[in-house]
């Protein structure tokens, strides 16, 4: 398996021939050769085919010796080639001792033992450890892990590993030495490692069985003042998970390093988290509200990892989704509990629709537990995370939360210290509930968005209300026909003064609540509901109840009454966003740029204005669909156009609610100091002055100038700043934001970022001016993310230039970056996925682009993959 060739199928596991109780590991940690010593435990697997050969990955090691039982291995009894080492005749119980040299300091993809900023850091997932020493890393294999650590006591003062730090001592040449055991059996992707120095906020956590827990923060010096934010989501996390699932932690101390070289959020190696800074620092001034929910979320998701990933880990990799889906929706769940559930769940939402969907029509569209895969790095997707969050939270709705609950529990029971997968979880859900979900499986095995297509009939003579409701699924690569999903519709009927109706399905004999969830198990269904005097409004897929699309031709009106009634707040925000799509997708198709929106809209969004609801709910109401949702929905697309359509609407919101925005704006610019709760405020009176920041007038200007001087916080500043960037000017305001935190890294993405996804004329020589600022580097995933995909993701107008010079940005970007992180090359080359979409000039560019990749000599397996899909 390890050494196997891809693609690699789903179907072709096999039990790992050797398993390994033990391993030692001693670091000696030199920039440019560190020397790796292993010790393996090893014995047969009573579950393989006997006498098969021991195959240990490895890659890009140096192979200085090698012993079996303690003697040295004669050449002829093993093989070593550029993806690993076999011996062919093992004894059915070894020790082997392995020692490589490494080289952290020219390490670039960030995957394996890498160095930043002068310190050593470790990413293993999902197969960097065998970039470290040769290993069965594959996740079935779980071993218990000892970790010694040599390094230089002035340079690397911190040596940290996974478990409980048990010894440590001085050595010559000013060296010293620390020593970990991390208690817990746990696959190599786990395995971390960090030195370096670093400081360290430190707090406590008291579990409900009485453990004391350290809780410790390692961050570079001088970032001490932004971990609190961080800290304080730890302990709201345990706390959580303890009285949500009854989870708590299992080791003494809980540790998170900050790195500013990442190629992901942050990873959930066993006790000792690694996380990108965005995901920890973090202080009014330098970061967002945004920003700050970012942290709890990661925070929290990299925390419930320790049960949903650690203590029940993957069988493979094609279970990714198994820990990632279900620690995605345990995140979601935390966020909604410690904040708003309603724009949580919209945000979430948003977010599904714009990538996911799109991933899911495109050329790299796989199911939730895919069936081959030639790179594993390319399928840390939306559709294993955000799809496979809507998958657990089907159950939930399905369930119930107290059969979640117990369908957790027994997972938990069977499972705590194995490998498993997707089908073992069902199966817990199933048998806790006594309910039969083998239908449910095709969630995890069709790719593709389900499509409802659904018809109403109201009867005024016998009283009652049908839906007609059919189901269908597009076809996606390798499956052409799809079966019937296990589909949890919820929904709604609002009576004409928009109260919810009570619900009584034919055949019932009384009726049951005001949200029902109807299952839908076959192609099409009928739903009669009795007892309706008057022809109702319905209220479909509450709460979002499947990642699915829906299709119902609702009136105009109707929308607007469902914005203003719907008791499901999701719905109330859907109502306004479906009004808002179907506008611009109809302004889109009349193609003459001169039409307006109709008054009945305007008044729609004056409306929403007015109502007492939360006020993040009301700038989520009031916000457009982006243009990325909107290219989705057309076919031969020019995003050019679209770009003028979305720009001339919200200018004529801008123009006709003038007064309304002002008045809103004005009211919540009240110059109180900042106070973290009152995030919701600064969201609506932010997105009023988005709008307000079309007019091109004197007084727009004044507030954008004011707000971005007097602003106490990141937020407000950077939400007036983004503005200044998108109208005439704003240099003078840019040049300063930089003058004044050109040390602070993560604040200067953000000063990238806004000029990478500036509309106006430009933008792409003013991002290819900016690779040269001293503040960019390359070679810094965030940097990358800010900039170079900045452009190619969020700025439609100007990725998708006519001239095509967009694109050859792209890929001559692509092509860059390969060389140097090859991860990170392949996350941009998803921007050329969707070139079928394009009208035929488009089209054709971005093809020829994506066949200049192609053709490129040495791409890594990453980037193959992903350009090779795209061009099938
Ligand atoms: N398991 C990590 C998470 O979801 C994801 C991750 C972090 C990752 N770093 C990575 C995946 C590098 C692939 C490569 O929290
Ligand atoms: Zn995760």
């Amino acid at each position: 398996m390890t050494l196997q060739s891809t693609p690699i199928n789903r179907l072709d596991y096999t039990p790992p021939a050797f398993l390994i109780d033990r391993v030692d590991l001693t670091f000696e940690l030199i920039e440019s050769q560190t020397r790796v010593q292993s010790r393996l435990v090893l014995k047969r697997n009573p579950e393989a085919a006997p006498q098969l050969p021991l195959e240990l990955a490895g890659e890009e090691l140096t192979l200085e010796s090698i012993k079996l039982d303690g003697a040295p291995l004669k050449a002829d009894a093993y093989t070593v080639s550029a993806k690993g080492l076999i011996i062919a005749a093992m004894p059915d119980e070894a020790i082997l001792e392995i020692v490589t040299l490494i080289n952290p300091l020219t390490n670039t993809s960030l995957n394996g033992l890498y160095v930043s900023s002068g310190n050593f850091i470790t990413q293993c997932e999902a197969e960097g450890f065998r970039k470290i020493t040769y290993y069965l890393d594959r996740p079935d294999v779980m071993a218990k892990f000892t970790t010694t650590i040599i390094a230089d006591k002035t340079r690397y003062p911190v040596l940290l590993s996974n478990g409980n730090r048990v010894d440590s001592g001085q050595m010559d040449k000013n060296r010293h030495w620390v020593k970990w055991v991390d208690p817990f059996k746990k696959p190599a992707y786990l395995f971390a490692l960090v030195a370096g120095k670093l400081v360290m906020l430190a707090d406590q956590h008291t579990t409900p069985s009485g453990r004391q827990v350290a809780l410790e923060i390692f961050v570079e010096p001088g970032n001490l003042d932004k971990c609190h934010h961080a800290m304080a989501a730890i302990k709201k996390s345990m706390r959580w998970d303890e009285e949500r699932f009854g989870l708590e932690y299992d080791l003494d101390s809980y540790m998170i390093v900050a790195t500013s070289d990442f190629n992901m959020g942050a990873m959930e190696n066993k006790g000792l988290n690694i996380f990108n800074t965005k995901y920890v620092l973090a202080k009014p001034e330098t970061a967002t509200d945004v920003d700050f929910d970012g942290i709890d979320a990661v925070v929290a998701h990299e925390y419930f990892h320790n049960w949903t990933g650690n203590r029940v880990t993957c069988r493979d990799w094609f279970q990714l989704s198994l820990k990632e889906g279900l620690t995605v929706y345990r995140d979601q769940e935390f966020s909604s509990d410690i904040g708003s559930r309603s724009v949580e769940r919209i945000n979430n939402v948003k977010a599904l629709r714009e990538m996911q969907f799109a991933e899911d029509a495109g050329p790299q569209a796989h199911s939730v537990r895919p069936e081959a895969y030639s790179e594993i790095n390319n399928f840390y997707t939306m559709t294993i995370y955000e799809k496979g969050s809507e998958v657990v939270r089907m159950y939930a709705t399905l369930l119930g939360k107290e059969g979640f609950r117990k369908g957790m529990d027994l997972y938990f029971k069977r499972h705590d210290g194995q490998a498993v997968t997707c089908d073992d979880f069902r199966a817990a859900m199933s048998d806790a509930n006594g309910v039969d979900l083998t239908q449910f499986e095709e969630w995890y095995k069709q790719a593709g968005t389900p499509e409802l297509a659904i018809t109403s009939q109201y009867d005024a003579t016998a009283k009652t209300y049908t839906l007609h409701i059919k189901q269908s699924c597009p076809a996606t690569p390798g499956q052409a026909e799809k079966r019937p999903f296990h589909i949890p519709l919820a929904l709604g009927l609002l009576d004409k003064h928009g109260k919810d109706l009570p619900l009584q399905l034919l055949g019932e004999s009384n009726a049951q609540g005001t949200t029902r969830v109807l299952e839908l198990t076959a192609a099409s269904h009928r739903f009669s509901f009795v007892n309706i005097d008057e022809a109702p409004t319905p209220s479909l897929l509450r709460d979002f109840s499947a990642p699915v699309k829906l299709s119902y031709a609702y009136r105009d009106e109707e929308l607007v009454f469902l914005m203003a009634n719907d008791s499901d707040a999701f719905n109330r925000w859907e109502a306004a966003n479906t009004f808002a799509k179907n506008l611009l997708l109809s302004l889109y198709a009349s193609n003459d740029g001169q039409q307006l929106a109709p008054t009945s809209f305007i008044n729609a969004l004056r409306k929403v204005l007015s109502e007492k609801l939360d006020p993040s709910l009301i700038a989520l109401m009031l916000d457009l669909p982006r243009e990325n949702y909107l290219l989705e929905q057309i076919d031969s697309v020019n995003p050019a156009q679209l770009h003028l359509v979305h720009r001339s609407v919200k200018a004529q919101i801008a123009r006709e609610l003038r007064a309304e925005l002002l008045a809103t704006y004005n009211k919540l610019n009240d110059g109180s100091t900042y106070r973290y709760e009152d995030a919701g405020k600064r969201s609506l009176k932010n997105i009023c002055l988005d709008y307000l920041a079309e007019l091109d007038e004197p007084l727009v200007t004044e507030l954008l100038s004011k707000q971005y001087r007097l602003s106490d916080n990141m937020t407000d500043r950077l939400a007036a700043l983004k503005a200044l960037v998108n109208r005439d000017g704003g240099e003078a305001q840019l040049a300063d934001f930089a003058v004044q935190w050109h040390d602070d890294a993560l604040v200067m993405d953000k000063w990238f970022a806004l000029q990478s996804t500036s509309r106006r004329p430009g933008a792409l020589s003013r991002v290819q001016a900016l690779m040269d600022h001293p503040a960019f580097s390359i070679k810094n995933p965030n940097k990358v993310r800010a900039l170079i995909m900045g452009f190619c993701l969020q700025n439609a107008p100007h990725f998708h230039a006519a001239d095509g010079y967009g694109y050859a940005f792209a890929a001559d970007r692509i092509i860059e970056l390969d060389k140097i992180n090859p991860q990170v090359a392949a996350r941009l080359a998803s921007s050329f996925n969707r070139w079928k979409k394009m009208e035929p000039q488009r089209r054709q560019m971005m093809q020829d682009e994506l066949q200049r990749i192609a053709q490129q000599s040495d791409l890594s397996s990453d980037l193959a993959e992903i350009v090779n899909k795209a061009l099938s």
